[in-house]
Order: C-alpha cells, then structure tokens, then sequence
C-alpha cells in the first residue's frame, strides 16, 4: 500500500462548506502514516471548532474501510492548525477566483497541430451562443494563440488590486472572457519558458485572474503529455478534459498517450469525450459535399478504442482557418463549421448538465 493510493481514496471525501472540493485538494491532509495492518490519517481544521468536523472524519473513515477491507485497521486524527500566514507571489495563489467558475474543463490532444485552439476557441463562442457564460484560459506557454484567433493581439489586460494581490481582469469579447499569455509578451517576441516558470505561468493565467461568474472555464493545454501537464492539473481544479484529434490513424498513439495522462493515477481525471477536428475536407463553394481524406470513421473507432465518446467531428474548411487568422472564430457564423461547433457545444453542455 502506497501513499499515493490513500490520498487516492481520501479524495473521495468533499468538503461541502469549501465548494465541494476534496479534503486533498483543500490542503487538509497533513498526515499519512501505513504500517502494517494500519492506516493512519492526520486532518487538519484551521478553526477549533469545525461545524463540519465530524462530518469529515466520519467520510474520510467510511472511505478507507469501503476501500481497505475491515483487515485494515484505520484510524483518523485531527489536529487544528493555525490560519496559515499569507504567502506572497506565486505561492499566494488559491482558487478563490474559481470559487465561481461551475465546469473547468481542459482542452488537450496528444500533439500540436491537430487543431487543439481552434477547438477551443470555437467551442468557446460556441458555448456562448448558446447562452452561456464562458471564459477560456490559455495555458500554451510554449505558442499562445488565443490573441491571433480573436484578434486581440497587442491588448494589454488591466490588473485590480484585491486583498494585497494583484488580479489580472479577462480581456472580453465575441461574449467569453479571453485569458492568454501571449498578452504579455511584445509582438513576435518567442517566449521561452522552462520547467518551473512554465508552471507558474500557466498557473497565473487560470488562478490570478478575475473570472467572476463563469458556466464553464476551458483551459486551452500545452501540447503534449509531460510533467507540466501533470502539474497543471493536480493545482488547478479541472473537472476533466476534452481531447482533440485527427482522424489518421497514426494519430492514435498520441491520442493514447492524452487519454492515458488523465487517466494517470496522480492525475485521474474523467475524459469527457473526443473531438475528431478535420474528419473530412467540405469546399467552400460546395457545403453539402465531404471528402474524407484521411478515411472515413477514425475518430469513432479511435473513440470505441479508448472507451471515450466522440462528441463531435468538425469539418476541415478553409474558412476555419481563415477565420482564425482573422480573429473572427468561424463558430459565429452559419456555415456547416459552425454548425459542427455549435453541436460540439451543446453536446458538452448537456453531457455536462
Ligand atoms: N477544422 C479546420 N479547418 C481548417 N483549418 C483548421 C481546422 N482546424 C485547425 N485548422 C488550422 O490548422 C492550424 C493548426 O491549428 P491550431 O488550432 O493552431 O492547432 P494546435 O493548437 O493543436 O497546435 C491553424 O492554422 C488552424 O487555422
Ligand atoms: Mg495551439
């Protein structure tokens, strides 16, 4: 028994006074101790008297049996800890932004260039279309598009103080609330991160901006499947993630290796479906026509495959790309792209309920 597995189970128990997050999550688990035949497991309240004490001790209790079998003899001890001192920076940040925020799902593929933004932009308007509202973060340090694809570039968001902390307000248009790192570096200017800076990027764009009230924030991923991945997850609270691919076959394998990431033990999020992005080319003078170039039914089989579902396949139309180098996203039009958007957002929408 590990003590990756406890926390594990312990991430069963939420805390409904603390939106509902789990006690991991919270920071609650100050203790993990296994011996032989037993586990231990240390809470920690920061007031002395939590209404909701009991109530947790009780869940966290009833989890460890449910998980370990009566063999296993568990124990739960509580301390009480002082209000921890306010961090400064980084280390500051908490999800007080996201308290707000009702679905934070993560837009990833295995590799770049499958359409990963795209996607994510126009299922974004999409969302928004129908009524919801929508922010999307941009969380690719390595090649920020958001501000091309919405042709926000070169705007500079303002920042708020709040409680000793500076907060980044959302640049807002087409109706979603746009956040990307790439309003932060001069035009043209390659942005060159590594490991740790990287992190704290990513971080700020979701955690230190002024979301306010939001139905569903996207978080358009890095591409790839590295620790940084594994990072943003685990300190954001993503609900789950949308993969986006292609429908060749070789794209398969690194749609596995997305698929996999969420499915990690340390990170194990639920994949809320596939997007087959260019399943079949559509000529822009002849909408009703599709010519599936790559093969007809990848992503439906790449779907059956991994156990996801496919939750929409989007045509490959020169006016996508059009529309993305414009910064018009082609999902507030009315051609048959935006349609395939539209029917991606609401297909999410209702899956999301
Ligand atoms: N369905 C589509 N039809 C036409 N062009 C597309 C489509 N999806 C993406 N593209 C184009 O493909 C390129 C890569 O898309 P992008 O969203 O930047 O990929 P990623 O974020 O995965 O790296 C862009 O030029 C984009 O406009
Ligand atoms: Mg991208």
């Amino acid at each position: 028994m590990k003590k990756e597995e406890i926390l594990q189970i312990l991430r069963e128990v939420h805390h409904p006074g603390k939106s509902d997050r789990d006690i991991v999550d919270l920071g609650m688990v100050q203790e993990v101790n296994i011996e032989e035949g037993k586990v231990s497991v240390t809470l920690a309240f920061s007031k002395r008297r939590d209404p909701l004490a009991e109530y947790l001790i009780g869940s966290t209790r009833a989890s460890l049996i449910r998980h370990l079998g009566a063999g296993v003899e568990s124990e739960v001890k509580t301390v009480v800890v002082e209000e921890v001192k306010k961090k400064s920076g980084i280390e500051a940040l908490g999800m007080e932004q996201l308290i707000n925020v009702r679905h934070i799902i993560g837009v990833a593929s295995g590799k770049g260039g499958v359409g990963k933004s795209t996607v994510a932009v126009n299922l974004a308007c999409a969302l928004a279309r129908l009524g919801y509202r929508v922010g999307l973060a941009d969380a690719d340090v390595y090649g920020p598009s958001i501000p091309t694809m919405t042709h926000t570039e070169g705007e500079s968001p303002m920042a708020e103080e709040h409680e000793g902390m500076e907060l980044i307000l959302p640049l807002e248009k087409y109706g979603v609330k746009w956040m990307s790192i790439g309003y932060f570096a001069q035009k043209g200017q390659a942005l060159i991160w590594r490991g740790p800076m990287a992190c704290n990027a990513l971080k700020q764009m979701v955690l230190q901006v002024k979301w306010e009230d939001l139905d569903f924030l996207l978080i358009d991923m890095p591409p790839g499947t590295g620790d940084i991945h594994i990072s943003l997850v685990q300190d954001i609270p993503m609900e789950g993630a949308v993969i986006v691919t292609t429908p060749q076959a070789v794209a398969l394998a690194d749609v596995e290796k997305g698929v996999d990431m969420f499915r990690n033990p340390s990170v194990n999020r639920p994949i809320f479906g596939l997007v087959e992005n260019m399943a079949w080319f559509t000529p822009e003078e002849h909408p009703d026509e599709k010519y599936y170039i790559f093969g007809k039914d990848g992503g439906k089989k790449m779907a059956a495959e991994l156990g996801v579902e496919l939750l929409a396949s989007i045509p490959l139309v020169q006016s996508v790309r059009e529309c993305a180098d414009k910064g018009e996203p082609a999902a507030l039009g009315s051609g048959p792209d935006a349609m395939a958007f539209i029917e991606l957002a609401t297909r999410l929408a209702e899956k999301m309920g």
